[in-house]
């Protein structure tokens, strides 16, 4: 055994993180003293709500809460799960049987893919997509079909494609709106579809609704796909607290849906897992008990964000449409750059403008020509990048 060649075949064959070129470059500029404005990764910059942070220290000081905590997530904290789900989307569920908490959604999405595909099970996932519904299902050894978001299509999967129905036939699509990166959110008449198309074809959907509670008008807000009649037959949803209570570092997600699901998970997190550190679950409790006008806040300054970015954009010749929802804008690269490609024009701007963006192609070969703004940054700085842009675009 040679050490270096130590990777198992479950890693060797990963493609190489796209992100990491655009990561290390920056880095190497910060440390020059570079000043970045960072529309890189979705994390979001604001605290969260201050009773969660006054709930979490409270119970630290419980003795008892130091222990090994629940692999599937404390029986209040699957409770105050489904209350949430009542009270959000009108969906009913058992907090035994169809809830269980994650170590944020993308640990739960990783080791979901564990849990129930083998090698050479077909996986249909949306291109580009989230990163990690792709590497998940390439770890547990699954084969990918493709189910490409342009902007032929709307960004959203024409499930009436051939491609689809392809051999061997797949096992499970995953899927994902309001959509990390294209920012299009879907209707309820698609999920209708959807759980047509899966019970139709033998499928069990995976959805994640990271983004439900960041919309910008009414008529956006967006459903869950339980909410269809027959969903939870077929299929279950993850949620994260990391978007909408600005507690990315905290690590709390959830899933709920189908049990026969469910189970699968819970049964392998058993083996990984002692589940998320009790206070932290406590905290959650709380963050799902949250009024109402945290969330309206946290809305209320992306929308700023995206408002003062799109038309900064569009004001220096960069024509791109205001997003309905989620913490992004997905733009196309404007024609005079589209040549470099998403990952040079993204090293591009890092280079020339200080500007950090997620190239494309990062989320999939069909996020090609377009780059990835997340709305971490204040107004302020927003205002300093469309400065930096606009010498660019001129010269
Ligand atoms: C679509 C989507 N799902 C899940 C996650 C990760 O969520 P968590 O922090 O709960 O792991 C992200 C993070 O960017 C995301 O965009």
């Amino acid at each position: 055994m040679k050490i270096r060649d130590i990777e198992s075949e479950r890693i060797k064959n990963l493609p190489i993180y796209m992100f990491q070129e655009i990561n290390s470059r920056k880095l190497q500029l910060r440390r020059e003293g570079k000043d970045i404005v960072d529309f890189g990764m979705g994390n979001p910059d604001k605290p969260p709500p201050t009773p969660v942070i006054e709930k979490l220290k409270e119970v630290l000081k419980d003795p008892k809460v130091h222990r090994y905590s629940v692999s599937k997530g404390i029986f209040n904290l699957r409770k105050e799960i489904v209350n949430w789900y009542i009270k959000r989307f009108g969906v009913k569920l058992d907090p035994e049987e169809e809830a269980i908490v994650c170590i944020g959604s993308k640990e739960g999405i990783s080791h979901l893919a564990l849990a129930i595909f083998d090698k050479g099970d077909v996986v249909l996932v949306p291109n580009p997509t989230y990163p990690s519904h792709l590497y998940s299902a390439i770890i547990s050894g699954a084969t990918i079909y493709d189910m490409p978001l342009t902007k032929e299509n709307n960004f959203i999967p024409d499930l009436s494609q051939p491609i689809y129905d392809r051999f061997p036939k797949p096992k499970a699509m995953i899927l994902s709106y309001p959509n990390n990166p294209t920012t299009q959110i879907v209707n309820l008449d698609f999920f209708k579809e959807v759980v047509r198309y899966a019970k139709k074809n033998d499928l069990i959907v995976i959805h994640d609704i990271a983004y439900s509670e960041i919309y910008f008008s009414d008529e956006c807000k967006p459903h869950s796909f339980l909410e269809v009649d027959g969903a939870k037959s077929i299929g279950i949803e993850f949620y994260s607290l990391s978007k909408t209570y600005n507690m990315a570092g905290w690590r709390v997600g959830f899933a709920v849906g189908n049990k026969y699901i469910i189970r699968a998970l819970a049964k392998l997190k058993s083996y990984y897992d002692y589940g998320i550190f009790t206070p932290i679950q406590v905290a959650a409790i709380c963050a799902l008990r949250i009024d109402e006008k945290y969330i309206e806040d946290v809305r209320e300054t992306y929308k700023r964000r995206r408002d003062v970015l799109v038309e900064g954009l569009n004001k220096i010749g960069w024509n791109v449409e205001k997003p309905k929802a989620t913490m992004y804008i997905w733009a196309e690269i404007p024609e005079k750059f589209k040549k470099l490609g998403s990952m040079k024009f993204s090293l591009y701007l890092l280079e020339n403008a200080n500007i950090a963006v997620s190239p494309g192609v990062g989320f999939g070969k069909y996020g090609e020509g377009y780059v990835r703004f997340a709305l971490v940054e204040n107004e302020n700085r927003i205002k300093q990048a469309i400065r930096s842009l606009k010498k660019i675009f001129n010269s």
